[in-house]
């Protein structure tokens, strides 16, 4: 099939190349000229991996390609996808400008028979604002076509994106007519052929599935996060407690991982943005407010935590960071745990020495040349001379690191762990004095 992505973000790029690694004919657009001057030349803007090895075997079999024309884009598509970001607004909903935006582009420059696809997060009610702002445009320009506005919403993660658009867990399709609903399947059937199941659905409901999604796996996180509190001040163990109700099929050992809470760019504002819609109905939803404010209250626990090791004289000390994007596997720090801690610290007078695998650079543009910042190149490097460690992202190569290494270049042997990553026992044993969640707000 011939398809138009429109927005070459992290889900508009994966889903552009694994749609054209399938054999269809897609052509992916972004308003951002540099983006696609760069994705042209074979420059990848974003780290995923994987990505890279997609978008040029596809770009050399010349089934992908990049513009920033959408009116070509759309004139040769039958499937123009709407990938733009849906950023929190002021009031909490989802800024809807891009999307609709696009949606008037495709209204401009309609040329017969299409399917509208939202492939970004939007609420309830967006596919029949996308109808109408087309339909205006085309009763600007006097012209009739027929065109169906399809919700498929996304469920890919950051870090294993292609693996997750590859062999998608399902397929949710919010169709309001029949003939759309067997080309939309017909388009997915190559990615379920291991029968994942294609949940075709009313538009609304497809809209609504995305933030019932995200919603319990932020509120799940937000529970073992509350539980893990809990533990610190009765004596429990976390770690243990954590085993003991995983192990129930019904509630699982994943996503049950206590530390510094969730952020990136979905939870936060989709949460954000499903708080905003119930109340728009005049609906209070307490537990999802309850859930954003625990996940706010992590991040300032962990920072307090550390305060209170310096009895609140941070000023000129020197501490190590490790992690700095919103979870392993990818360069996104938007709405990044990290971002909050250091911001905090920042304001103590601190010296901070960080490193990331992945998201220096994201890191280094949203702090700009903060003088208590120092970028190390290497995990140890940030550790010479540091007065604790502070780790804020999981990523593999710190989880088993040489701790031997680590005591002889650190001035003292602490570490704030706001992922788990260590058993304590054997930090203590190593010599470590070791803080982590579940532990740390500890009255004694
Ligand atoms: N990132 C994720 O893990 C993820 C997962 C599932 C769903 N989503 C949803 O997918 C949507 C996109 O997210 P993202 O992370 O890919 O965003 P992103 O910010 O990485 O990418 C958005 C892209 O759209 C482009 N754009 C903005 N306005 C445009 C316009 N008018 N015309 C053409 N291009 C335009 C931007 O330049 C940018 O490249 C959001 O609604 C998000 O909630 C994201």
């Amino acid at each position: 099939m011939k398809l138009a992505i429109i927005g070459a973000g992290y889900v508009g790029l994966v889903t552009a190349a694994c749609f054209a690694e399938m054999g269809n004919e897609v052509i992916c657009v972004d308003a951002d000229e540099a983006k696609i001057k760069a994705l042209e030349s074979g420059r990848i803007p974003i780290y995923e991996p994987g990505l890279e090895d997609y978008v040029r075997r596809n770009c050399l079999g010349k089934r992908l390609f990049f513009t920033t024309d959408i009116a070509t884009a759309v004139q040769n598509s039958l499937v123009c996808f709407i990938a733009v970001g849906t950023p929190q607004d002021r009031d909490g909903s989802a800024d809807l400008s891009a999307v609709l935006a696009v949606a008037r582009e495709i209204g401009r420059h309609l040329n017969g028979y299409k399917v509208v696809v939202e492939k970004s997060t939007v609420p309830v009610g967006t596919a029949a604002k996308v109808r109408q702002v087309i339909s205006e445009e085309l009763a600007r320009r006097r012209v009739e076509y027929e065109f169906d506005v399809v919700s498929n919403p996304e469920f890919l993660k950051e870090g294993t994106a292609i693996d997750d658009f590859m062999k998608p867990d399902r397929i949710v399709l919010g169709c309001d007519e029949v003939r759309v609903a067997e080309l939309m399947k017909e388009l997915y059937a190559p990615f379920v052929r291991t029968h994942h199941p294609i949940i075709v659905m009313d538009v609304v409901s497809a809209e609504m599935t995305k933030y019932a999604a995200n919603a319990f796996l932020a509120t799940k996180i937000s529970f073992i996060n509350e539980i893990a509190n809990i533990c610190a001040l009765t004596g429990a163990d976390i770690a243990m407690v954590r085993q003991g109700i995983g192990s129930d099929p019904r509630i699982g050992h994943l996503f049950l991982f206590p530390g510094l809470g969730y952020g990136g760019s979905c939870f936060p504002k989709d949460m954000q943005a499903l708080i905003h819609t119930a109340r728009t109905h005049g609906y209070i939803p307490r537990l999802l407010e309850a859930a954003e404010a625990i996940n706010l209250d992590q991040r300032r626990q962990f920072v307090e935590a550390i305060r209170r090791y310096f009895h609140q004289d941070l000023k000129g000390r020197l501490l190590a960071v490790w992690g700095l994007s919103f979870k392993p596997g990818t360069d996104d720090i938007r709405e990044a745990p990290a971002l909050t801690v250091i911001s905090m610290l920042l304001e103590d007078g601190v010296r901070l020495r960080l490193y990331d695998p992945q998201a220096m650079e994201t890191t280094r543009q949203f702090f700009g040349d903060h003088r208590a910042l120092e970028y190390a190149s290497a995990p140890y490097e940030a550790l010479e001379g540091a007065e604790a460690l502070i780790i804020n992202t999981e990523w593999t190569i710190f989880r088993e690191p040489d701790f031997e290494r680590m005591l002889t270049l650190m001035k003292n042997p602490v570490i704030f762990d706001g992922r788990n990553l260590y058993r304590p026992a054997k930090m203590a044993r190593l010599g470590f004095t070791y803080f982590y969640v579940g532990q740390m707000n500890r009255k004694t």
